[in-house]
């Protein structure tokens, strides 16, 4: 099992624990992060612990560290999982404290959890089914709170689907563990950042390559009839880069197969995260 780091110690993941009164287990009273790693290198880092800090500010948890804290400590635990390609998630907690909904007084520790795990390849091809957003009106904060999400998910499993494209009121929000693109006529669109929306590290880098290669580019509301006569649908996630959306609801997105936008976006994303990454040129 992966080194983990825990409240201060590094530990093997597998025997690692938090106390039952520790309220991210108690309330999901709490925040993360999940950084993709390449060939030891952590990418938009700098992106991350920004949206970390603006999580921590918005849920008023105290950070336990500064920025050169957090990026030490992520340098220490890329390394001791043997550098490659992994999967970091970073959860901070406010901590442990008798029940009680009220924030504790005074102020406890944050619990701060740091693991590694694999960074899967990702799929080639994904299928979705739509859904009403039944989430609250602060999903621009990423908290560990996410039942919703799972439950959204696990719908779109049931129904044979790998992601679940949800709509408030009619117009796309994003996914259960994604943000969503369209391309209309050589146009890429999603929707604006809002509270209703996370503030994706993966689509900021899409909506700035997409810029930087001179496509049209559009932050714009998209309703439920744009979604499901687009050319072409992806899904967007640290983990996942940009995964074409093939199919929703069982009808095919464009010709049912990866479009020529995605061909195009998915090289530019390689490239920069070479460059970013240092990684050779295969
Ligand atoms: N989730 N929207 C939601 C609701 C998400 O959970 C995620 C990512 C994204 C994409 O954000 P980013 O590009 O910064 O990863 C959008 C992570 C991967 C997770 O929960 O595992």
């Amino acid at each position: 099992m992966a080194q983990i780091y825990l409240n201060g110690q590094w530990q093997e993941g597998a025997t690692a624990t938090v106390s039952i009164l520790d309220r991210g287990f108690i309330f999901g009273d709490g925040i993360y992060e999940m950084i993709a790693v390449y060939a030891g290198v952590a990418f938009e880092l700098d992106a991350h612990l920004q949206r970390l800090e603006s999580s921590l500010a918005s849920v008023r948890i105290t950070a336990p560290l500064n920025r050169e804290g957090f990026r030490a400590l992520m340098a220490e635990l890329i390394e001791r999982n043997g550098g490659g390609n992994q999967a970091i998630y970073l959860q901070l907690t406010r901590g442990v404290a008798p029940r009680d909904h009220r924030f504790p007084v005074p102020e406890g520790a944050a619990t701060l959890l740091l693991m590694s795990s694999p960074l899967p390849q990702p799929p080639p091809i994904a299928t979705a089914v739509t859904a009403d957003d039944s989430r609250w009106h602060n999903c621009h904060i990423k908290t560990i709170n996410l039942l919703a999400n799972v439950l959204l998910r696990q719908q779109a499993i049931e129904s044979g689907a790998s992601e679940a494209i949800l709509l408030r009121e009619g117009y796309l929000t994003e996914g259960a563990a994604s943000n969503i693109f369209i391309v209309t006529d050589q146009t890429v669109a999603t929707p604006p950042k809002s509270c209703h929306i996370l503030p994706g590290i993966t689509r900021q880098v899409v909506l700035d390559l997409a810029h930087q290669a001179g496509i049209s580019v559009e932050e714009r509301q998209i309703s439920r009839a744009q979604l499901l006569t687009a050319d072409e649908i992806w899904m967007t996630s640290s983990t996942k880069e940009i995964v074409p959306v093939v199919r929703v609801d069982g009808a095919a997105v464009g010709r049912g197969e990866p479009g020529p936008m995605w061909h195009q976006l998915k090289q530019q994303f390689q490239t920069y995260k070479q460059q970013q990454c240092g990684l050779c040129m295969l």
